[in-house]
Protein backbone atom coordinates (compact mmCIF):
# COMPACT_ATOMS: atom_id res chain seq x y z
CA UNK A 1 0.00 0.00 0.00
CA UNK A 2 1.22 3.37 -0.95
CA UNK A 3 0.14 5.34 1.56
CA UNK A 4 0.39 8.60 -0.53
CA UNK A 5 -2.15 7.37 -2.99
CA UNK A 6 -4.86 5.86 -0.40
CA UNK A 7 -4.60 7.73 2.88
CA UNK A 8 -6.99 10.35 4.00
CA UNK A 9 -8.89 11.15 7.25
CA UNK A 10 -12.26 10.93 6.30
CA UNK A 11 -13.56 14.30 4.99
CA UNK A 12 -16.38 16.65 5.03
CA UNK A 13 -17.99 17.80 8.48
CA UNK A 14 -20.35 14.49 9.19
CA UNK A 15 -20.99 11.95 11.78
CA UNK A 16 -17.81 10.07 11.03
CA UNK A 17 -15.67 13.11 9.25
CA UNK A 18 -12.29 13.73 11.22
CA UNK A 19 -13.13 17.18 11.61
CA UNK A 20 -16.00 16.04 14.37
CA UNK A 21 -13.95 13.46 15.76
CA UNK A 22 -10.52 14.48 16.33
CA UNK A 23 -10.82 15.45 20.15
CA UNK A 24 -7.73 13.46 20.95
CA UNK A 25 -5.69 14.74 18.71
CA UNK A 26 -6.85 18.48 19.91
CA UNK A 27 -6.27 17.52 23.53
CA UNK A 28 -2.77 16.72 22.64
CA UNK A 29 -1.71 19.74 20.91
CA UNK A 30 -3.24 21.78 23.77
CA UNK A 31 -0.51 19.41 25.85
CA UNK A 32 2.00 20.60 24.09
CA UNK A 33 0.89 24.26 24.12
CA UNK A 34 4.17 25.19 26.66
CA UNK A 35 6.39 23.13 24.13
CA UNK A 36 5.32 25.64 20.80
CA UNK A 37 5.20 28.69 22.99
CA UNK A 38 8.55 27.77 23.89
CA UNK A 39 10.01 27.83 20.80
CA UNK A 40 8.43 30.66 19.35
CA UNK A 41 9.89 33.01 21.93
CA UNK A 42 13.14 31.64 21.18
CA UNK A 43 12.74 31.89 17.40
CA UNK A 44 11.21 35.53 17.67
CA UNK A 45 13.44 37.04 20.90
CA UNK A 46 16.53 36.56 18.41
CA UNK A 47 15.58 38.22 15.34
CA UNK A 48 12.47 40.10 13.96
CA UNK A 49 10.84 38.79 11.01
CA UNK A 50 8.52 41.56 8.95
CA UNK A 51 7.04 37.77 7.62
CA UNK A 52 7.34 34.58 9.53
CA UNK A 53 6.51 31.69 7.53
CA UNK A 54 4.97 28.76 9.44
CA UNK A 55 4.08 25.31 7.80
CA UNK A 56 1.52 22.60 9.87
CA UNK A 57 2.58 19.21 8.04
CA UNK A 58 -0.35 16.42 8.28
CA UNK A 59 -2.58 19.59 9.20
CA UNK A 60 -5.98 17.03 8.06
CA UNK A 61 -9.23 18.72 7.35
CA UNK A 62 -10.30 19.52 10.99
CA UNK A 63 -10.08 22.54 13.25
CA UNK A 64 -7.01 21.43 15.29
CA UNK A 65 -4.66 22.66 12.37
CA UNK A 66 -6.35 26.15 13.05
CA UNK A 67 -5.72 25.46 17.00
CA UNK A 68 -2.13 25.22 16.49
CA UNK A 69 -2.01 28.28 13.85
CA UNK A 70 -4.00 30.54 16.98
CA UNK A 71 -1.45 28.94 19.22
CA UNK A 72 1.52 30.10 17.42
CA UNK A 73 0.31 33.63 16.34
CA UNK A 74 -0.86 33.81 20.34
CA UNK A 75 3.31 33.38 21.14
CA UNK A 76 4.35 35.83 18.66
CA UNK A 77 1.68 38.67 19.52
CA UNK A 78 2.48 38.53 22.85
CA UNK A 79 5.77 38.52 22.48
CA UNK A 80 5.71 41.38 20.69
CA UNK A 81 3.64 43.45 23.50
CA UNK A 82 6.83 42.67 25.57
CA UNK A 83 9.90 43.63 23.66
CA UNK A 84 7.42 46.77 21.95
CA UNK A 85 8.21 45.11 17.74
CA UNK A 86 5.59 45.47 15.42
CA UNK A 87 4.27 42.05 14.92
CA UNK A 88 5.03 40.17 11.81
CA UNK A 89 2.50 39.42 8.64
CA UNK A 90 2.24 35.52 8.81
CA UNK A 91 2.56 32.83 6.10
CA UNK A 92 0.71 29.63 6.93
CA UNK A 93 1.50 26.95 5.25
CA UNK A 94 -0.87 23.65 5.41
CA UNK A 95 0.49 20.17 4.34
CA UNK A 96 -1.35 16.87 3.89
CA UNK A 97 -1.41 14.53 1.52
CA UNK A 98 -3.73 14.98 -2.05
CA UNK A 99 -6.54 13.03 -1.07
CA UNK A 100 -6.97 14.91 2.29
CA UNK A 101 -10.19 17.67 2.00
CA UNK A 102 -8.74 20.73 1.79
CA UNK A 103 -11.69 22.40 0.87
CA UNK A 104 -13.65 21.70 4.33
CA UNK A 105 -9.96 23.46 5.42
CA UNK A 106 -10.34 26.55 3.26
CA UNK A 107 -14.42 27.05 4.34
CA UNK A 108 -13.04 27.42 8.36
CA UNK A 109 -10.67 29.72 7.77
CA UNK A 110 -13.39 32.95 7.87
CA UNK A 111 -14.46 31.44 10.87
CA UNK A 112 -10.45 31.77 12.30
CA UNK A 113 -10.49 35.27 11.20
CA UNK A 114 -13.73 36.06 12.90
CA UNK A 115 -11.79 35.16 16.50
CA UNK A 116 -10.98 38.60 16.37
CA UNK A 117 -13.80 40.91 16.81
CA UNK A 118 -11.76 44.29 16.15
CA UNK A 119 -10.68 44.12 12.60
CA UNK A 120 -7.14 46.56 13.74
CA UNK A 121 -6.29 43.49 15.84
CA UNK A 122 -6.58 40.38 13.49
CA UNK A 123 -3.07 39.04 12.52
CA UNK A 124 -2.10 38.97 8.74
CA UNK A 125 -2.24 35.94 8.40
CA UNK A 126 -1.99 34.31 4.68
CA UNK A 127 -2.92 31.15 4.06
CA UNK A 128 -2.38 28.29 1.19
CA UNK A 129 -2.75 24.69 1.44
CA UNK A 130 0.23 22.23 -0.14
CA UNK A 131 -0.55 18.75 -1.32
CA UNK A 132 2.34 16.69 -0.92
CA UNK A 133 3.87 14.01 1.08
CA UNK A 134 6.18 15.42 4.14
CA UNK A 135 8.80 12.47 3.22
CA UNK A 136 9.83 14.59 0.33
CA UNK A 137 10.65 18.45 -0.80
CA UNK A 138 7.31 20.47 -0.25
CA UNK A 139 9.44 24.23 -0.26
CA UNK A 140 12.15 26.09 -1.65
CA UNK A 141 16.01 26.00 0.22
CA UNK A 142 15.74 28.00 3.31
CA UNK A 143 11.87 29.22 3.36
CA UNK A 144 10.34 28.48 6.44
CA UNK A 145 10.89 29.58 10.07
CA UNK A 146 8.82 27.25 11.84
CA UNK A 147 7.65 24.18 11.96
CA UNK A 148 4.72 21.90 13.18
CA UNK A 149 3.26 18.61 13.03
CA UNK A 150 0.84 16.65 15.18
CA UNK A 151 -0.46 13.18 14.82
CA UNK A 152 0.71 12.35 11.80
CA UNK A 153 4.21 10.51 12.11
CA UNK A 154 3.17 7.49 12.97
CA UNK A 155 1.72 7.21 9.64
CA UNK A 156 4.79 5.59 7.59
CA UNK A 157 5.64 5.99 3.47
CA UNK A 158 4.23 2.63 2.51
CA UNK A 159 3.90 -0.53 4.23
CA UNK A 160 6.96 -2.40 4.66
CA UNK A 161 8.07 -5.69 2.38
CA UNK A 162 8.04 -9.09 2.96
CA UNK A 163 5.88 -9.32 6.06
CA UNK A 164 3.44 -11.43 4.23
CA UNK A 165 4.00 -14.02 7.79
CA UNK A 166 2.48 -11.10 9.74
CA UNK A 167 -1.20 -13.45 8.52
CA UNK A 168 -3.96 -12.43 11.61
CA UNK A 169 -2.35 -9.39 12.62
CA UNK A 170 -2.22 -6.01 11.14
CA UNK A 171 0.49 -3.79 12.20
CA UNK A 172 3.06 -4.91 14.75
CA UNK A 173 1.20 -7.04 17.63
CA UNK A 174 2.42 -9.40 20.27
CA UNK A 175 2.46 -12.06 18.01
CA UNK A 176 4.05 -11.11 14.97
CA UNK A 177 7.33 -12.61 14.13
CA UNK A 178 10.80 -10.73 14.54
CA UNK A 179 11.31 -10.04 10.80
CA UNK A 180 7.84 -8.11 11.12
CA UNK A 181 9.09 -6.19 13.92
CA UNK A 182 12.45 -5.47 12.59
CA UNK A 183 10.94 -4.30 9.07
CA UNK A 184 8.32 -1.91 10.91
CA UNK A 185 11.26 -0.48 12.18
CA UNK A 186 13.08 0.03 9.60
CA UNK A 187 10.60 1.37 7.40
CA UNK A 188 10.22 4.08 10.16
CA UNK A 189 13.87 4.84 10.06
CA UNK A 190 14.31 5.35 6.62
CA UNK A 191 10.99 7.39 6.66
CA UNK A 192 11.91 9.80 9.44
CA UNK A 193 15.26 10.50 8.16
CA UNK A 194 14.05 11.36 5.01
CA UNK A 195 11.45 13.89 6.64
CA UNK A 196 14.43 15.53 8.80
CA UNK A 197 16.77 15.60 5.58
CA UNK A 198 13.95 17.27 3.68
CA UNK A 199 12.69 19.83 6.55
CA UNK A 200 16.95 20.48 6.91
CA UNK A 201 17.08 21.84 3.42
CA UNK A 202 13.92 23.87 3.79
CA UNK A 203 14.21 25.30 7.44
CA UNK A 204 16.50 28.56 8.05
CA UNK A 205 19.17 27.83 10.12
CA UNK A 206 18.10 28.99 13.87
CA UNK A 207 14.41 27.90 12.76
CA UNK A 208 12.13 25.96 14.83
CA UNK A 209 10.13 22.78 14.65
CA UNK A 210 7.75 20.95 16.96
CA UNK A 211 6.86 17.49 16.28
CA UNK A 212 4.24 15.42 18.05
CA UNK A 213 4.47 11.68 17.34
CA UNK A 214 2.28 9.00 18.47
CA UNK A 215 4.26 6.57 20.28
CA UNK A 216 5.27 4.20 22.74
CA UNK A 217 6.84 3.67 25.91
CA UNK A 218 8.65 0.14 26.03
CA UNK A 219 10.91 -1.26 23.99
CA UNK A 220 8.36 -3.48 22.79
CA UNK A 221 6.78 -2.88 19.99
CA UNK A 222 3.49 -4.14 20.60
CA UNK A 223 2.98 -2.59 23.64
CA UNK A 224 0.08 -0.04 23.73
CA UNK A 225 -0.61 3.35 22.07
CA UNK A 226 -0.98 3.13 18.49
CA UNK A 227 -0.63 -0.66 18.29
CA UNK A 228 -3.96 -1.54 20.83
CA UNK A 229 -5.91 0.63 17.89
CA UNK A 230 -4.17 -1.94 15.89
CA UNK A 231 -5.13 -4.75 17.76
CA UNK A 232 -8.75 -4.38 18.44
CA UNK A 233 -9.36 -3.26 14.73
CA UNK A 234 -7.56 -6.83 13.94
CA UNK A 235 -9.96 -8.80 16.45
CA UNK A 236 -13.05 -6.93 14.85
CA UNK A 237 -11.64 -8.33 11.59
CA UNK A 238 -10.64 -11.67 12.56
CA UNK A 239 -14.18 -12.07 14.11
CA UNK A 240 -15.74 -11.37 10.55
CA UNK A 241 -12.97 -13.87 8.93
CA UNK A 242 -14.82 -16.39 11.33
CA UNK A 243 -18.34 -15.92 10.38
CA UNK A 244 -17.38 -15.91 7.09
CA UNK A 245 -17.92 -12.64 6.17
CA UNK A 246 -14.13 -11.53 5.22
CA UNK A 247 -11.87 -14.12 3.26
CA UNK A 248 -8.85 -15.10 5.68
CA UNK A 249 -6.49 -14.53 2.54
CA UNK A 250 -7.94 -10.91 2.43
CA UNK A 251 -6.83 -10.17 6.20
CA UNK A 252 -3.70 -12.61 5.60
CA UNK A 253 -2.87 -9.53 3.18
CA UNK A 254 -3.84 -6.56 4.94
CA UNK A 255 -0.77 -4.22 6.87
CA UNK A 256 -1.69 -0.89 8.31
CA UNK A 257 1.48 1.88 7.64
CA UNK A 258 1.97 2.87 11.18
CA UNK A 259 4.63 2.41 13.56
CA UNK A 260 4.95 4.25 17.36
CA UNK A 261 8.22 4.92 18.11
CA UNK A 262 9.91 5.41 21.30
CA UNK A 263 11.86 8.40 23.04
CA UNK A 264 14.78 6.58 22.28
CA UNK A 265 14.54 5.99 18.87
CA UNK A 266 13.35 9.52 17.87
CA UNK A 267 16.09 10.96 19.44
CA UNK A 268 18.45 8.81 18.20
CA UNK A 269 17.42 9.39 14.53
CA UNK A 270 17.50 13.30 15.15
CA UNK A 271 21.32 12.94 16.53
CA UNK A 272 22.25 10.49 13.48
CA UNK A 273 20.68 12.85 11.10
CA UNK A 274 22.79 15.54 12.44
CA UNK A 275 20.53 18.90 11.15
CA UNK A 276 18.87 19.78 14.40
CA UNK A 277 19.32 20.04 17.53
CA UNK A 278 17.35 19.09 20.85
CA UNK A 279 15.92 21.80 22.78
CA UNK A 280 13.15 19.57 24.65
CA UNK A 281 11.98 15.70 24.51
CA UNK A 282 9.35 14.12 26.37
CA UNK A 283 6.31 11.82 26.60
CA UNK A 284 3.14 12.30 26.67
CA UNK A 285 0.19 10.57 28.06
CA UNK A 286 -3.78 10.23 27.70
CA UNK A 287 -6.31 7.55 29.25
CA UNK A 288 -8.86 6.55 26.46
CA UNK A 289 -11.23 6.94 29.29
CA UNK A 290 -11.04 10.30 29.99
CA UNK A 291 -12.47 10.91 26.35
CA UNK A 292 -16.06 8.81 26.94
CA UNK A 293 -17.94 10.24 30.33
CA UNK A 294 -20.86 7.16 29.36
CA UNK A 295 -17.98 5.06 28.48
CA UNK A 296 -19.50 2.09 30.15
CA UNK A 297 -23.04 2.65 28.80
CA UNK A 298 -21.88 2.51 25.38
CA UNK A 299 -23.35 5.89 25.04
CA UNK A 300 -20.83 8.73 23.64
CA UNK A 301 -20.52 12.17 25.61
CA UNK A 302 -21.59 13.65 22.11
CA UNK A 303 -25.20 11.71 22.23
CA UNK A 304 -24.63 10.04 19.37
CA UNK A 305 -24.82 6.45 20.31
CA UNK A 306 -21.09 5.78 19.61
CA UNK A 307 -17.89 5.89 21.50
CA UNK A 308 -15.21 9.43 21.01
CA UNK A 309 -12.57 7.36 20.84
CA UNK A 310 -13.90 4.67 18.76
CA UNK A 311 -14.99 7.34 16.07
CA UNK A 312 -11.65 9.27 16.16
CA UNK A 313 -9.99 6.28 15.60
CA UNK A 314 -13.05 5.29 12.78
CA UNK A 315 -12.17 8.88 11.28
CA UNK A 316 -8.89 8.22 10.16
CA UNK A 317 -8.84 4.24 9.40
CA UNK A 318 -11.69 3.96 7.54
CA UNK A 319 -10.49 4.73 4.20
CA UNK A 320 -7.47 2.83 4.29
CA UNK A 321 -10.04 -0.19 5.13
CA UNK A 322 -12.21 0.82 2.78
CA UNK A 323 -9.59 0.54 0.11
CA UNK A 324 -8.54 -3.16 1.20
CA UNK A 325 -11.65 -4.85 1.73
CA UNK A 326 -14.23 -2.49 0.04
CA UNK A 327 -17.86 -0.76 1.59
CA UNK A 328 -19.73 -3.91 2.64
CA UNK A 329 -17.45 -4.33 5.69
CA UNK A 330 -17.10 -1.34 7.35
CA UNK A 331 -20.07 -0.66 9.44
CA UNK A 332 -20.07 -4.39 10.83
CA UNK A 333 -16.09 -3.81 11.77
CA UNK A 334 -16.86 -0.77 13.79
CA UNK A 335 -19.78 -2.54 15.72
CA UNK A 336 -17.73 -5.08 16.76
CA UNK A 337 -14.71 -2.85 17.16
CA UNK A 338 -16.56 -0.44 19.83
CA UNK A 339 -17.93 -3.68 21.70
CA UNK A 340 -14.20 -5.09 21.91
CA UNK A 341 -13.43 -1.14 23.28
CA UNK A 342 -16.22 -0.84 25.54
CA UNK A 343 -15.03 -4.15 27.26
CA UNK A 344 -11.23 -3.99 27.35
CA UNK A 345 -11.59 -0.19 28.16
CA UNK A 346 -13.73 -0.92 31.17
CA UNK A 347 -11.52 -3.65 32.28
CA UNK A 348 -7.96 -2.06 32.14
CA UNK A 349 -6.62 1.37 32.17
CA UNK A 350 -5.09 1.99 29.09
CA UNK A 351 -2.94 5.68 27.22
CA UNK A 352 -2.54 6.83 24.17
CA UNK A 353 1.28 8.22 24.41
CA UNK A 354 2.95 10.53 22.45
CA UNK A 355 6.17 11.57 21.57
CA UNK A 356 7.03 15.00 21.58
CA UNK A 357 10.06 16.53 19.87
CA UNK A 358 11.30 20.70 20.10
CA UNK A 359 13.97 21.19 17.65
CA UNK A 360 16.41 24.09 16.39
CA UNK A 361 18.23 23.77 13.07
CA UNK A 362 21.49 24.37 13.58
C1 LIG B 1 -4.41 11.98 12.65
S1 LIG B 1 -4.27 13.20 11.41
C2 LIG B 1 -3.60 14.55 12.33
C3 LIG B 1 -4.12 15.86 11.83
C4 LIG B 1 -3.78 17.09 12.64
N1 LIG B 1 -2.35 17.33 12.66
C5 LIG B 1 -4.30 16.94 14.03
O1 LIG B 1 -3.49 16.84 14.95
O2 LIG B 1 -5.52 16.91 14.21
C6 LIG B 1 -2.83 12.68 10.49
C7 LIG B 1 -2.70 13.41 9.18
O3 LIG B 1 -1.41 13.15 8.63
C8 LIG B 1 -1.56 13.05 7.23
N2 LIG B 1 -0.39 12.37 6.66
C9 LIG B 1 -0.02 11.09 6.83
N3 LIG B 1 1.08 10.83 6.10
C10 LIG B 1 1.41 11.98 5.47
C11 LIG B 1 2.45 12.35 4.56
N4 LIG B 1 3.37 11.47 4.18
N5 LIG B 1 2.49 13.63 4.13
C12 LIG B 1 1.58 14.54 4.52
N6 LIG B 1 0.55 14.24 5.37
C13 LIG B 1 0.48 12.98 5.84
C14 LIG B 1 -2.85 12.28 7.08
O4 LIG B 1 -3.39 12.40 5.77
C15 LIG B 1 -3.70 12.91 8.15
O5 LIG B 1 -4.47 13.96 7.67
Amino acid sequence: MDTSKVLHMNGGLGNNSYARNSSIQKNVISMTKLMIEEAVMNLCSQTTHATLVVADLGCSSGPNTLYTVTEIVRAVENLCKVTGHRPPEYQVFLNDLPGNDFNTLFRMLPDFQEKYPKSEERPRCFFSGVPGSFYGRLFPCNSLHFVHSACSLHWLSKVPKHIENNERNICTARTSPPNVLEAYHEQFHEDFTMFLDCRAAEIVSGGSMVLTIAGRRSNDQYSNGCCYVWELLAMALQEMVSEGLIEEKKLFDFNVPGYTPTLEEVKSKIENQGSFSISNLVVLEVNWGAYDSKINSGVSSEGEGGINVVKCVRAAVEQILLHHFGDGIVEGCFDRYKKLFVDRVSKEEKVFTDVCVSLIRK
